[in-house]
């Protein structure tokens, strides 16, 4: 025969201090005393967070001899000593944590120290490509004139790259033996001049703009051509523009460039969208004028092409050529590195080998 009392009469006599919980009607009874010091010395003796958790789980834990016994309190007395008990047990259980926590912390803070003062490992740093130092150049040069920087479009119209740049039909650069074509009505543009069309379509005068970008030609390779390469567009239209101002931005120009003792130089040119057309030169930075290989012996170095906008450009874009005038040039940037820095081959800036670039 199986008796609850019988079984209950079997276990060993409590000390004296203990408190024997009986808990429900079928619960064993608690023996609230040494689970307590148990609980103590378990939580005491936890030496890592991990251990201190399962301290925690075995006794507090869902199935824990104390949260069961819990579940089955009937009477007020023994729930709140129960409670009582787990209370203390929970503050024992945290602040054993809490230390163990910051022990692991302080041992980790040691341990994985890092030295900030150690040098580092060195990053090697790169910087602009020269083309890109002479092109920003360019823009600082004009901003600081009161000029706008616009972008233009790499693939262009043919009415745009050829047409309302006043090119006659026939001009040698229409065809696709110099100008790259994507089919019959769009190119890769040969020029940034195209931007000028856009620029004065979307705009009133006054216009003070510079368009710098790439370009593309049907060119095969040498030491002075690439098939592509760069030009910086720039574009004054406004009333009583003359010659004169066009010369005197170039010369300003010239000597930003290439330093305030070069002296600048103009000829006439032929360009289908300039009337006149004007070629700039600059005093040789060599031999300052006396002549030397690099001028081919005549003192002078040309730097680019420019002019006052033909008055038909206005009627394409619709401005009243009676009353407005402009000036137009377009110049490149390679030009200007080669020349500066003596660079005997303009693929060199193109095989972007950092042995060469970094020179500059
Ligand atoms: N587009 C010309 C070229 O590629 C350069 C040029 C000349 C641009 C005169 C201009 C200009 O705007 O007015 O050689």
């Amino acid at each position: 025969m199986h008796d609850r009392n019988l079984a209950r009469a079997s276990l060993p006599v409590p000390r004296r201090n203990c408190v024997i919980l009986h808990v429900g009607n079928l619960g064993a009874p608690v023996d609230a005393q040494a689970l307590e010091n148990a609980a103590l010395a378990a939580a005491e003796a936890a030496a890592t967070v991990d251990e201190i958790e399962q301290v925690r789980v075995e006794y507090l834990g869902r199935k824990s001899e104390l949260k069961l016994a819990l579940r089955e309190v009937r009477d007020r007395e023994t729930g709140m000593a129960l409670n009582a008990l787990r209370e203390k047990l929970e503050t024992a259980v945290d602040a054993r944590q809490q230390a163990l926590e910051r022990t692991e912390l302080d041992r980790r803070l040691t341990e994985e120290r890092v030295d900030v003062t150690m040098p580092g490992t060195p990053v090697r740093r790169g910087h602009l490509h020269l083309i890109t130092q002479v092109r920003r150049e360019f823009e600082d040069i004009f901003l600081g004139l009161g000029y706008s920087i616009v972008d233009g479009r790499e693939v262009e119209t043919t009415h745009y790259n050829f047409d309302a740049l006043n090119f006659p039909p026939g001009h040698p650069t229409r065809s696709p033996l110099q100008t790259l074509f994507l089919d019959d009505e769009t190119v890769l543009r040969t020029e940034t001049s195209p931007a000028q069309i856009r620029t004065m379509e979307a705009q009133k005068p006054p216009i003070y703009v510079v368009c710098p970008g790439r370009v593309y030609r049907r060119d095969t390779p040498d030491a002075t051509h690439t098939p592509t390469f760069h030009q910086v567009e720039g574009l004054a239209v406004d009333e009583g523009i003359t010659l004169g101002d066009l010369l005197g931005t170039l010369d300003y120009l010239i000597k930003a460039l290439f330093g305030e003792n070069r002296k600048s130089r103009f000829v006439t040119h032929h360009f289908p969208f300039t009337e006149p057309s004007v070629e700039a030169l600059v005093s040789c930075h060599i031999c300052d004028g006396s002549g030397c290989p690099v001028c081919r012996h005549s003192g002078w170095i040309e730097v680019g092409g420019s002019g006052m906008v033909d008055p038909n450009l206005f009627e394409f874009v619709g401005y009243d050529p009676e009353r407005y005038t402009g000036f137009a040039f377009g110049w490149g940037p390679e030009r200007i590195a080669v020349l500066r820095h003596g660079i005997p081959d303009l693929r060199e800036l193109w095989r972007n080998d950092p042995r060469f670039l970094e020179q500059f």
